[in-house]
């Protein structure tokens, strides 16, 4: 982190979440975050689900719901970016306050509720960018009052899914109610299979993920795992948010919504060990949740990810961790000995089980 960052983020953090957020897309938007471009090496050039990476760092879900900062994103050191959540009508998500900063913890409370501008305006936008190297894919969420939820993923899939690289069915928001029930065997069976018909019906057939809650349990996971690959779907994302509020300090500690940032990391890193011997090679799993450091990023792919995300990071560390990641990413491959990330993925997986 330079000085410039550093007074910025003491800036930030001095403001109310959401307004710092808003601002820290703003100064994005406007040119005003210095951008250091693409990260890569041949060590950090890598492939998921078909998708050709600068490198294996993406940004997760949340930060740019509207897709209104991907071009400045995409340079910012991210091997892919995910934007979204998007539901098919627009809608405000829950009342105000809804982002708290856990700062001892360094952690963030969200209870959004897929607050976003709808699928026409996101689509819109989506179709108006210029594709470049790092891949852009979109979280599908569901409306709070749709009467078919399932419904509504295939719907957002169907009208932006021309505009972007990879799409995620985000069925593990814990700020919906009962969204996470569609993680269930049954139901989850039903929504892959409308997602993937609509996926099908696409010019191009983009890779489809899969995100999942890290509060499961082995049995939930062995099950997602059946579901997942009779489904035909490209990959699964672990995790989103949990509502386990173990050993925090913060005063927010008890505020109610999806708790992210370092006391996730564990958790999150022991379901993706999990699923990576449920899969066994078969599916790309990818890592996030608690990610703030290359070190914790190497883990998560010697854990079983192909790839990893982060997002609350960047409240703590700004922007250019980013690129700060991949470059230690690729220092630690070196030292030992890997000449791809391909070649680290599950190397050390069962020191998570
Ligand atoms: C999120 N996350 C999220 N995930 C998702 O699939 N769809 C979404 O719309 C959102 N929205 C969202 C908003 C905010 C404010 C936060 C902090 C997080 C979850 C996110 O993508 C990621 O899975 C978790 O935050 C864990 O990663 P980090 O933040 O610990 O790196």
């Amino acid at each position: 982190m330079n000085l410039v960052e550093r007074a910025g983020l003491a800036l930030l953090h001095r403001m109310d979440p959401e307004r710092a957020h808003a601002l820290s897309l703003l100064a994005l938007q406007t040119g005003l975050a210095p951008l250091p471009g693409p990260v890569s090496s041949p060590r950090l050039a890598t492939t998921l689900a078909g998708l050709p990476l600068l490198n294996p760092v993406g940004l997760a879900a949340g930060y740019d719901k509207n897709a209104t900062a991907i071009a400045p994103l995409s340079r910012a050191g991210f091997g892919f970016v995910e934007v979204g959540a998007a539901t098919p009508l627009p809608q405000p998500g829950n009342p105000k306050p809804r982002l708290f900063r856990l700062t001892e913890d360094r952690a963030a409370i969200n209870r959004f509720g897929f607050n976003n501008d709808g699928m026409t305006a996101i689509g819109l936008r989506l179709s108006q960018r210029k594709r470049g190297p790092v891949p852009v894919g979109l979280n599908l969420g569901a409306n709070k009052t749709s009467d078919n939820r399932a419904a509504d993923f295939t719907r957002v899939l169907a009208h932006c899914g021309p505009h972007v690289d990879f799409a995620t069915v985000n069925v593990s928001s814990p700020n919906t109610e009962r969204l996470r029930d569609l993680q269930g065997p049954a139901a989850l069976t039903a929504l892959l299979a409308g997602v993937m018909d609509a996926r099908s019906s696409l010019a191009t057939a983009i890779p489809v993920f899969l995100k999942i809650a890290p509060d499961l349990t082995d049995d939930d996971l062995a099950q997602i795992v059946e579901v997942s690959l009779a489904s035909g779907i490209a990959g699964i994302i672990a995790t989103n948010t949990t509502l386990n509020r173990d050993g925090l300090k913060s005063q927010h500690k008890a505020e109610a919504g999806g708790l992210s940032g370092a006391p996730l990391f564990e958790r999150s890193t022991r379901v993706l060990a999990r699923l990576s011997q449920l899969t066994d090679g078969k599916l790309p799993l990818i890592g996030v949740g608690g990610i703030s450091t290359a070190e914790q990023a190497y883990a998560k792919i010697t854990a079983g990810a192909s790839a990893v995300q982060l997002y609350t990071a960047m409240v703590y560390q700004g922007l250019s961790v980013a690129a700060h990641i991949a470059r230690g990413l690729d220092q630690l491959l070196a030292r030992d000995g890997h000449a791809t990330v391909a070649a680290a993925i599950g190397t050390r997986r069962t020191a998570w089980l």
